[in-house]
């Protein structure tokens, strides 16, 4: 972690210990960061999850500061008054719970979920809500040029979401892939496998984010929406999510080939200071996109096996002769000339992500190896 932004005293800890903030989601992967980095703010932090007591969230109660100014609520986003009552008191509430699944009977709650959490931060009198987006929401789009620029005015074609499955929409929806490569039944054979059909992860983001700043508007609730894009890092929790698998899978060797496909990635600590930096910038308000790096499949993979050459990594595409997928352009200005944010350079952030994943035994330890990216 940077200490220039979670330095507590160089950001004014002293007068933020009063303040109490809520983070929904608190246990997952970046609700964990965003705890984090505020408690290392000298923020009071409530964090909710649905079972506040699961062994899953037991890595928060030991992150620094928590002793003293963490609490655990249990809440559910369809669940009105279990809101009411977490953001009770708070000045700030950061919305990053949501299902990370193509499920389409899971869109309402992320939609209803995030227009539950405005209206129960307005009527709780809460000043400010960050609500965490996904570039799902933005970068989806077929018919936009090449050459276009991604920044905060783009959009995802919502109709294309819905009407493109995992398969046909490639090389655009590397995300997609990604939420539904971990929910086919061979990988997780636990899981009752659901036809998939359609990106509804980006569906159910555009349209969480529109109902979000749409209920904002009307309540008259300063809305600030941070937009990452793949994010990786070390872990706080012990579990495995989503994006952390994604790169598991490549090291594992149970993920044969990589798509031609491109993605745009940032680092887990990143979005946490995005999150905290945009609620603390006084005026800071609509998208803040948050993308650190985009890479096609094939640099990935070049990437995962130069830093760890003892892990099968595949080196083969999945259409192979094919003509490479182009990478698309983007901005990340607005977040960093208005909040001020940097950017972790990937291949330390994959670097420790994967180190992380060794020391919680989701990797196996093949051998010492050098650290190569230094
Ligand atoms: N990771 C990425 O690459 C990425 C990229 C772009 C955007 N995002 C966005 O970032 C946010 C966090 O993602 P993540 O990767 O950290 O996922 P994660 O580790 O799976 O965490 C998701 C969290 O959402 C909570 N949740 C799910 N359904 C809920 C419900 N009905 N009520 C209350 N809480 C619920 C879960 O809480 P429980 O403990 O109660 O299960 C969990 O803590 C999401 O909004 C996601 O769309 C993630």
């Amino acid at each position: 972690m940077s200490s220039s932004n979670s330095n507590k005293a160089s950001n004014g800890g002293g007068q933020q210990q009063e303040q109490l903030v809520c983070v929904t989601g608190a246990g997952g992967f970046i609700g964990s960061w965003v705890v984090k980095e505020l408690l290392l703010r000298g923020y009071r932090v409530r964090g909710t999850a649905r079972d506040p007591g699961s062994s899953k969230n037991a890595h928060l109660l030991a992150l620094e500061g928590a002793r003293e100014r963490l609490t655990l609520r249990r809440a559910d986003v369809l669940d009105y008054d279990s809101l009411l009552d977490a953001f009770r008191g708070c000045s700030g509430v950061f919305h990053v719970a949501s299902p990370v699944s193509n499920d389409p009977e899971l869109v309402p709650v992320d939609v209803e979920g995030t227009r539950n959490v405005i209206n129960a931060a307005a009527d709780e009198g809460v000043r400010r809500v960050v609500f965490t987006s996904s570039y799902g929401a933005v970068h989806m789009d077929p018919n936009r040029s090449p050459d276009a620029v991604l920044d905060e005015t783009c959009w995802s074609d919502y109709d294309f979401c819905q009407h493109t499955d995992v398969k046909t929409c490639q090389p655009l929806c590397f995300l997609c892939r990604l939420v539904h490569c971990v929910s086919v039944p061979q990988i997780h054979p636990y899981l009752t496998p659901k036809p998939l059909v359609q990106n509804m992860y980006c569906c159910a983001k555009m349209m969480a984010e529109i109902t979000a700043t749409a209920e904002a508007a009307r309540r008259g609730l300063q809305l600030a929406v941070v937009v990452p894009c793949v994010t990786t890092g070390p872990m706080l929790q012990q579990t495995l999510n989503f994006s952390s698998n994604h790169i598991a899978r490549y090291l594992m060797g149970t993920k044969k080939t990589y798509p031609n496909a491109v993605a745009a990635y940032l680092d887990v600590r990143d979005v946490a200071r995005a999150h905290v930096l945009a609620y603390e910038r006084p005026g800071a308000h609509g998208r803040y996109l948050c993308i650190g790096a985009v890479l096609h499949g094939a640099q990935l993979v070049a990437m995962l096996r130069d830093l760890f050459p003892e892990y099968p990594v595949t080196a083969k595409c999945e259409e192979d002769g094919k003509p490479m997928a182009k990478p698309y352009k983007f901005s990340n200005q607005r977040v960093r000339d208005d909040l001020g944010l940097e950017f972790t350079p990937l291949k330390k952030s994959l670097y420790e992500a994967v180190v992380c994943m060794q020391q919680k035994g989701h990797l196996p330890v093949i051998k010492q190896h050098q650290r190569s990216y230094l």
